[in-house]
């Protein structure tokens, strides 16, 4: 028998799941000591079952980190047959290479912590120097949600160009453009440091459209979304930037506005989650056995 379990960052997510997918729903629950401590605990009885933990890692991380192993551990040893961790957003996978000499690279190190796990299903992750999860970690599998954002799309807007920020974020909006039949624009990035981007100068406006949507898996600080927005303003009156996983960081939400309009998904709640990525998740559970 399979069940949903919701943990700290994602339970509206993992009810919802669970109700797609026709599965048993329940709550992990976090308890904090006055010393910063955290103990977990379920609430139903777990033999022989395989559990779906869903969580997603925006926040306080390194707790979230914990949190996943520890509930790992103790289904184990409370007699789960499987334990599936479902990531609505999995962090530390941009830090793919020693950037400065002596560092660690977390990504692998990520990769290696994540894989005491049965299985890890990792909503658009971040695939960049490692170009699939076969280089580094093994246990994990994507789960593409092209299809919820061409859906979006194709609801909210007629007129209008594909834009991409930079050569990485061709993995998320090819598979869009290809179902909406249209030729994005891939501009590229140079990042100065973790708050700073340059972004390369669209030389010939080819295509002027109503609007420009930009499509990148996530907006952290929204340096990259707003640099590639001054060149969209080339082609487009209108900007609407897509973020699948809305981080937000630093205020970015306001300062990204006054840009132009902010769509990300529920992988990561907040006032911008406009795409709802359950369907793609339960579709994914749905074919364990
Ligand atoms: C990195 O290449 C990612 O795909 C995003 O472009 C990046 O994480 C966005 O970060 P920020 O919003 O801080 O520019």
């Amino acid at each position: 028998m399979k069940i949903v379990v919701g943990c700290s960052g994602a339970k509206t997510l993992a009810k919802t799941v669970a109700k797609k997918s026709k599965l048993p729903y329940s709550d992990l629950v976090v308890e904090k000591f006055p010393d910063n401590e955290n103990k977990i605990r379920f609430k139903i009885p777990l033999k022989n079952k395989t559990i779906f933990l869903v969580q997603s890692y925006f926040g306080n991380i390194s707790d979230k980190i914990l949190e996943s192993l520890f509930a790992l551990y103790t289904a184990k040893d409370l007699g789960a047959r499987e334990v599936i961790l479902v990531a609505s957003y999995f962090p530390y996978l941009r830090q793919d290479k020693r950037f400065k000499s002596s560092e660690g690279i977390n990504a692998l190190l990520i990769a290696k912590l994540f894989s005491v796990f049965d299985q890890v299903l990792i909503v658009e992750p971040h695939l960049h120097r490692f170009r699939s999860f076969k280089d580094f970690f093994l246990k994990a599998k994507k789960i593409s949600i092209a299809a919820e954002i061409t859906n979006y799309i194709k609801k909210n807007f007629k007129d209008y160009v594909l834009i991409g920020p930079d050569q990485e974020s061709v993995q998320w909006i090819k598979p869009v453009a290809l179902k909406l039949k249209t030729q994005p624009i891939i501009l590229r990035k140079q990042r100065l440091t973790p708050k700073k981007v340059k972004v390369s100068k669209l030389k010939i406006a080819k295509r002027k459209a109503r609007h420009a949507i930009i499509i990148d898996d996530i907006i952290s600080t929204g340096g990259t979304m707003i640099e590639a927005a001054k060149e969209a303003r080339k082609v487009a009156s209108k900007v609407c930037f897509i973020g699948i996983h809305g981080i937000f960081a630093q205020n970015t939400l306001p300062k990204l506005k006054k840009f132009g309009t902010v769509v990300s998904t529920n992988s990561i709640p907040s006032a911008a989650s406009k795409i709802d990525i359950s369907d793609a998740i339960a579709t994914t559970i749905k074919k364990f056995k």
